[in-house]
């Protein structure tokens, strides 16, 4: 069965190539159009040859695909190409019926028909068919239906559709068509309007057409607004029980506003004991109900609709409560011959007013008492316990609201307060890596704790210190040990502190600390406390720089003498702004810095006459990099004379000297050069030139303030005489011309001369080769002549 079926289509095959071959596509096409989805008749007919019926087979190719896409002949069932599976027919004499149309089936099919018993030549026959496949356009990119926009900000619609033909989109703003132009972009079906105007805001509609169809999708834009609180939440204060309710009224456009709110910056429906509480309403407000002492707080609602940021508003909620004790001891210690408290733990909104004592029954007033102090947390303090304050106390709290009662009866010890047995030294001095203990020790009743910290608050090195009963060992100390330490005896009694210091030998010093600065405009006063210095006297090293070229390296000043903490910078420039460190460091080395802290140089008096002095007092020009101030007018009458010592330049200061002139700056020039200066001049209106070269000069005159430079006086012209470098010059120039041909011409007679030396050489080695063809050419090696071409003995040599 399938030998018999693939014979069959090895036959059909062998066929389709035997008849196919040398078949020409010359007629003009048959134009056939549908539509997508839909059926189609692909035409064909043919004529028998003189009329006869004969057999024939009817192939449908379809251009690309090398196997025929439908191959019938009688008595057998058709061959149907693969993608075509029941969609293909015959109908008619010998047309296509193809259904279903889909986009791949555009293209061109060729019919043939071929008769069998015919002559080659004659047994062709068939039609040619141009399919194309249309679709009417559909959206696969559409532009939202409503679009929020805000005016300045760029508005993007995306619309493409496919479709057969290909669509063509056209953009419309109501009815009218939009074309490219400045700020309008359509590029591929999607419209881009920049920096939108209030003129830009309207209905868009986007339209899709082919010769099969248009469609089309409107947008609305629409400005857009954020979220804005209307009505914010009100500060408000609500008895205990009671209900609060905080109002968060907004406005947006969308109004699709969520509201969230938080107490304390916590999202509320997050605090476990809040949230069952609390409920917030569709228009944001929130309640609580009912209110409880612990609710009072910070409130804030956000709101926020998707456009721009969310907006916030806060308020307070107090809830008030008559005052309450939280919490009674039954036992408290008080330490013999020491200070101590008697604790009453109260809590109350308003805070209390009174604390009512009672002592064994009897009303207690502490202020009857002489060194006993009521605190204000609500506690008692007696500044030296004696054994007559023992007995049992009883505290009432009272606020504005009174009193939710009183505590319960505390009975309150007087005991002996711990005492240290073994008290650390006052100091321990270690090399670095090396390790220190310090013992501590104490008893009491009840049994005290014994804890080591260090004074600062730092944490003490979990890796290298440990404490064993009352002892501290530190290991391989380091640097930052050093500090105070302290002991803590702590009982219910009484805790007692005693402090020892750790000195660390041997390191680069701390960072210094505590660097204020004060400026002036041309200096800095730097002041430091220096910190831990290792044991080694230390000095420091100021390192400093201006803000705004901070990618410059730092400029760095050493600190004279040693152990100064107060050193000046100089030659500053004036309203900058500066950023200074100070590095400290001793005979082992560099520590650290300290923490950089910027600051201005004060603006500097362009009126003033003074200039910045240095570190001597003595003042000094400074650099300028950014002139600025008022400028001084330029000098005047500016006149230049030759002396027997050489140039007098001289000029009159300039008569306006409301900016008064720091210094003069003298520029000249020649034709050849540019300017150069002398200067600057102090306190002189004129300046000596010596050693002058002749030639054509220009003399002009600047006046200077100190952070700022004037116009220039007008020019004066003087000429030297003398030969002059412009002469020199162009002698040397002719010089080097003249030189120049010279060369040249020398140049050319010696590759003329090279020339004919080597045409006589060819000559001669065309001679000698002519030689050795005709005779062999005698040669002399090692002073013995012998013959080229003869293999001479090694063993002869
Ligand atoms: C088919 O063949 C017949 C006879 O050979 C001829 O008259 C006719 O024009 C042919 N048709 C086509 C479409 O080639
Ligand atoms: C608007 O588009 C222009 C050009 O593409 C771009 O330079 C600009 O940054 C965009 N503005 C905004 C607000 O996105
Ligand atoms: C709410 O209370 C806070 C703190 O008590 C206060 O700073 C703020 O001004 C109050 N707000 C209003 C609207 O009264
Ligand atoms: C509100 O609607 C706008 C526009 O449809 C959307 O962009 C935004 O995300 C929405 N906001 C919220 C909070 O759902
Ligand atoms: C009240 O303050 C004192 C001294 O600051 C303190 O010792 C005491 O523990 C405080 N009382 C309460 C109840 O916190
Ligand atoms: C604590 O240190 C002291 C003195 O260095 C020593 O005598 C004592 O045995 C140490 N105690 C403990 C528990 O290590
Ligand atoms: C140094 O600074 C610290 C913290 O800024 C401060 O507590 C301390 O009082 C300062 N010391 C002096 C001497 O100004
Ligand atoms: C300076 O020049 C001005 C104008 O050129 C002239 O009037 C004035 O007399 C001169 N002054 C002196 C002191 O030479």
């Amino acid at each position: 069965m399938i030998l018999k079926k693939s014979c069959q289509m090895l036959m059909l095959c062998i066929c389709f190539w035997a008849l196919n071959a040398g078949y020409h596509h010359n007629h003009l096409a048959e134009k056939v159009k549908a539509l997508l989805g839909e059926d189609v008749v692909l035409p064909c007919s043919f004529k028998f040859p003189e009329g006869v019926p004969v057999p024939y087979i009817i192939q449908w190719h379809k251009k690309g695909i090398k196997i025929p896409i439908y191959i019938w002949y009688a008595g057998y069932p058709p061959h149907i190409g693969e993608g075509y599976g029941g969609r293909v027919s015959l109908t008619g004499q010998a047309s296509l019926h193809l259904s279903n149309l889909q986009v791949h089936d555009q293209g061109t099919y060729t019919c043939i028909v071929n008769f069998f018993d015919r002559s080659p030549d004659r047994k062709r026959n068939g039609s040619l068919v141009h399919l194309s496949v249309h679709a009417p356009p559909h959206f696969h990119v559409k532009p939202p239906d409503v679009e929020y926009v805000k005016t300045g900000e760029n508005l993007t619609l995306r619309c493409a559709a496919e479709g057969t033909p290909d669509p063509v989109i056209t953009w419309y703003m109501g009815n009218i068509p939009l074309t490219e132009g400045p700020g309008v972009i359509i590029y591929r079906g999607t419209l881009e309007i920049l920096k939108l105007q209030q003129s830009h805001i309207g209905d868009y509609t986007c339209r899709a057409r082919n010769s099969e169809g248009s469609i089309s999708t409107k947008t609305k834009v629409i400005t857009a607004g954020s979220a804005v609180i209307t009505v914010p939440p009100q500060n408000i204060t609500k008895l205990e029980g009671d209900k609060a309710e905080f109002i968060c009224e907004a406005k947006a456009f969308p109004a699709n506003i969520t509201h969230r709110w938080l107490l304390n910056d916590k999202e509320i429906y997050q605090i476990r004991w809040l949230a069952p509480r609390t409920v917030v309403r569709r228009d944001g407000t929130l309640f609580i109900n009912p209110t409880s002492a612990e609710d009072s707080g910070l409130y804030t609602c956000e709101v926020f609709n998707g456009i721009g940021t969310p907006e916030r508003a806060s308020a307070y909620l107090s809830v008030e409560y008559p005052a309450r004790v939280t919490y009674s001891p039954t036992i408290q210690y008080l330490p013999l011959g020491l200070s101590g408290v008697i604790r009453c733990y109260v809590k109350a909104s308003p805070p209390f007013i009174h604390i009512k004592w009672s002592k064994d029954n009897r009303p207690f007033d502490p202020k009857a008492h002489h060194g006993v102090f009521s605190l204000s947390n609500g506690s008692i303090q007696i500044q030296r316990v004696v054994s007559e304050h023992q007995g049992w106390y009883i505290c009432t709290p009272y606020n504005l609201y009174g009193t939710t009662g009183k505590s319960n009866r505390m009975e309150v010890l007087v005991r002996d307060p711990p005492i240290f047995t073994v008290k650390p030294r006052q100091q321990y001095q270690r090399r670095v890596n090396s390790q220190v203990t310090m013992p501590c020790y104490g008893i009491g009743q009840p049994k005290p704790v014994i804890k080591w910290r260090r004074a600062d608050g730092r944490k003490l090195s979990k890796d290298r210190s440990t404490q064993r009963y009352g002892n501290l060992t530190i290991r391989t100390l380091r640097k930052e040990d050093y500090g105070c330490y302290e002991c803590v005896l702590q009982n219910d009694v009484a805790t007692l502190v005693t402090s020892t210091l750790l000195i660390v030998e041997g390191t680069t010093p701390h960072a210094p600390t505590n660097v204020s600065i004060k400026t002036s405009a041309f200096s800095a006063t730097l002041n430091w406390l220096p910190a831990y210095d290792g044991n080694y006297p230390q000095s420091y090293v100021i390192w400093y720089r201006l803000v705004e070229q901070a990618d410059n390296p730092w400029r760095t000043m050493r600190v004279e003498p040693d152990e100064t903490t107060t050193f000046t910078i100089y030659n500053l420039q004036p309203s900058s702004e500066y950023e200074f460190r100070i590095l400290s460091r001793n005979s082992l080395g560099d520590g650290m810095f300290s923490p950089t802290v910027k600051t201005k140089t004060s603006p500097w008096d362009f009126l003033g006459r003074v200039y910045p002095t240095d570190a001597y007092g003595a003042t000094y020009i400074p650099t300028v990099q950014k002139p600025s101030g008022p400028k001084p007018s330029p000098p005047r009458n500016v006149t230049v004379q030759e002396t027997e010592d050489g140039l007098l330049i001289s000029w009159l200061s300039p008569l306006n000297q409301k900016v008064p002139v720091a210094f003069y700056y003298v520029e000249y020039r020649t034709q050849s050069m540019s300017w150069k200066r002398w200067g600057p001049i102090k306190r002189a209106t004129s300046y000596l030139a010596k050693d002058m070269a002749p030639g054509h000069y220009r003399f002009r005159v600047y006046s200077y303030s100190i952070l700022s430079v004037g116009q220039a006086s007008s020019e004066v012209s003087l000429i030297i005489a003398g030969e002059t470098y412009e002469v020199t010059k162009s002698r040397a120039i002719t010089a080097g011309v003249v030189g120049g041909i010279l060369f040249f011409i020398v140049a050319i007679v010696l590759s003329v001369c090279a020339v004919k030396i080597c045409n006589k050489r060819k000559r001669r080695k065309a001679e000698k080769a002519y030689m050795m063809v005709t005779c062999p050419v005698t040669d002399t090696r090692n002073g013995r002549p012998s013959h080229a071409d003869s293999p001479s003995p090694i063993k002869n040599n």
